[in-house]
């Protein structure tokens, strides 16, 4: 596995490649990130991560400067799955100049569920994710339903701007107490890890409720808010919407998405269930 720092030394190295499968990640890498590379592998050409943090994405007072940057433990991570290049750019390499053209995502995506609760964020995803994308230019580019939200984002990015580039999602990795994996687990304290799976559990309790037939998606989101807030978290949203275009589910929509964020402290956990009504998961 080949680590590169540049643009010009990334281009230097994929050299002649085609049908590269890409995945791009803020580094601090667990199970989830792995299984996406594991994944992108199995498409059968050369497979590229990225490690970047990218500031864009961030808001004032988020954890831009506290996030974890640990690469030489995510290099051995990478290298185990079978990564063949990684390209981990500094600042001043991704942004030389300040980024005064930005792709704008369309409010009613970017000002929805997570982008209510993060101004701007969606933009910094799009932005970085274009320009890695065209660093990087890869066949397919692998993205965890883990974000659900910023898969959408992705996914439209390159249909409206017409990227020769398929978009593959990968499951969410979860600990054994259905804890999804993330970055921010890390930021957790020993009696807030204990009771960070509950946000699953809330979303899976909305899930069985759907599929039982008791009560409308609405009544049983709000019935998840409650318990939770009632549990000591603060609750950003908790949403049911069709799985397909991120909507209020229309009368008939089968293919559902719970999708949840809340903080626990000071550290914010997202996470969702997709599902189809009348189908065992
Ligand atoms: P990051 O949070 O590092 O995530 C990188 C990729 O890993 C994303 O596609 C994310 O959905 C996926 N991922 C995270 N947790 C996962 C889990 N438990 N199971 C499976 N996949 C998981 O998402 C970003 O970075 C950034 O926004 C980025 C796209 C790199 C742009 O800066």
């Amino acid at each position: 596995m080949e680590l590169v720092h540049t643009a010009t030394e990334l281009r230097a190295a994929l050299t002649g490649a085609d049908n590269t499968a890409f995945v791009p990640t803020m580094g601090n890498l667990h199970t989830g990130h792995v299984s996406l590379v594991e994944q992108a592998k199995r498409l059968g050409g050369p497979v590229v991560a990225s490690i970047f943090v990218n500031p864009l994405q961030f808001g004032a007072g988020e954890d831009f400067a506290r996030y974890p940057r640990t690469l030489a433990a995510d290099c051995e991570k990478l290298e185990a799955a079978g990564c063949d290049l990684v390209f981990a750019p500094d600042l001043d390499e991704m942004y030389p100049v300040p980024q005064t053209f930005t792709v704008r995502v369309p409010e009613t995506l970017a000002n929805d569920l997570c982008g209510a609760f993060r101004p701007g964020h969606f933009d910094g995803v799009a932005t970085v994710v274009l320009k890695l994308f065209n660093l990087v230019r890869p066949r397919v580019a692998v993205f965890g339903k883990k974000d659900f939200q910023q898969l959408f984002v992705v996914r439209d990015l390159v249909r409206q701007f017409n990227l020769p580039i398929e978009i593959v999602a990968g499951d969410t990795q979860r600990e054994t107490d259905g804890l999804a994996m993330s970055s921010r687990n890390g930021y957790l304290s020993s009696a807030e890890r204990q009771q960070a799976p509950q946000l699953y559990r809330a979303l899976e309790t909305v899930v069985a409720g759907l599929q039982a037939g008791n009560g409308d998606a609405e009544t049983l989101a709000a019935a998840a808010r409650r318990h939770l807030s009632m549990a000591g978290w603060h609750v950003d949203y908790i949403a049911v919407r069709d799985a397909d275009t991120l909507a209020a589910p229309a009368h008939g929509s089968s293919h559902l998405v719970v999708l949840g964020a809340a903080r626990l402290g000071t550290t914010r956990l997202i996470d969702n269930i997709d599902f189809t009504l009348g189908e065992a998961r």
